[in-house]
């Protein structure tokens, strides 16, 4: 099985950026617990992240035929950005979207994923655990398919 996780803006920021929301593992953090839950899980994963919109859109698309789950934090994006939301349908490969923080609780701008509206399960506020959550979930389903 292959695994796409795709990061939006500042994620790579993580450790860095507001650690009272984000906390305080790093980025190179979030990498090495995906590549152990890569080789605990058996599957393949690629990681990408990117700080802008259309390089998001263009990796969704290049997904088609290669991958078969997509883990997404779109970041600042899921709240604005239908493009994102719009290549998420066109593809329609599964989908799950993650949140370090928890959004639900923040401030209202926050409210509205676009990019939710296309995912299977949306997972927030567990951190970078949350990604590892997402691959296992990704993994069930394609299993019961
Ligand atoms: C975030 C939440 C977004 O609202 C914010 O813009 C981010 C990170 C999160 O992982 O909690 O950059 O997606």
């Amino acid at each position: 099985m292959k695994i796409l996780v795709l990061n939006g803006p500042n994620i790579n920021m993580l450790g860095v950026r507001e650690p009272g929301i984000y906390g305080k593992e790093s980025f190179s953090d979030l990498l090495a617990l995906l590549e152990r839950t890569a080789k605990e899980e058996n599957v393949e994963i690629t990681q990408f992240q990117s700080n802008h919109e259309g390089v998001l859109v263009d990796k969704i698309q290049e997904a088609y035929g290669a991958f078969d789950g997509i883990v997404i934090n779109p970041a600042a994006y899921t709240h604005t950005s239908i493009a994102i939301l719009d290549a998420l349908k066109a593809v329609g490969i599964p989908a799950v979207e993650v949140h370090i923080s928890d959004v639900s609780k923040r401030e209202a701008f926050r409210q509205v994923s676009y990019a939710g509206m296309a995912c299977k399960k949306t997972i927030m506020g567990k951190g970078i655990a949350g990604y590892r959550e997402a691959i296992l979930y990704l993994k069930e389903i394609c299993n019961e398919q």
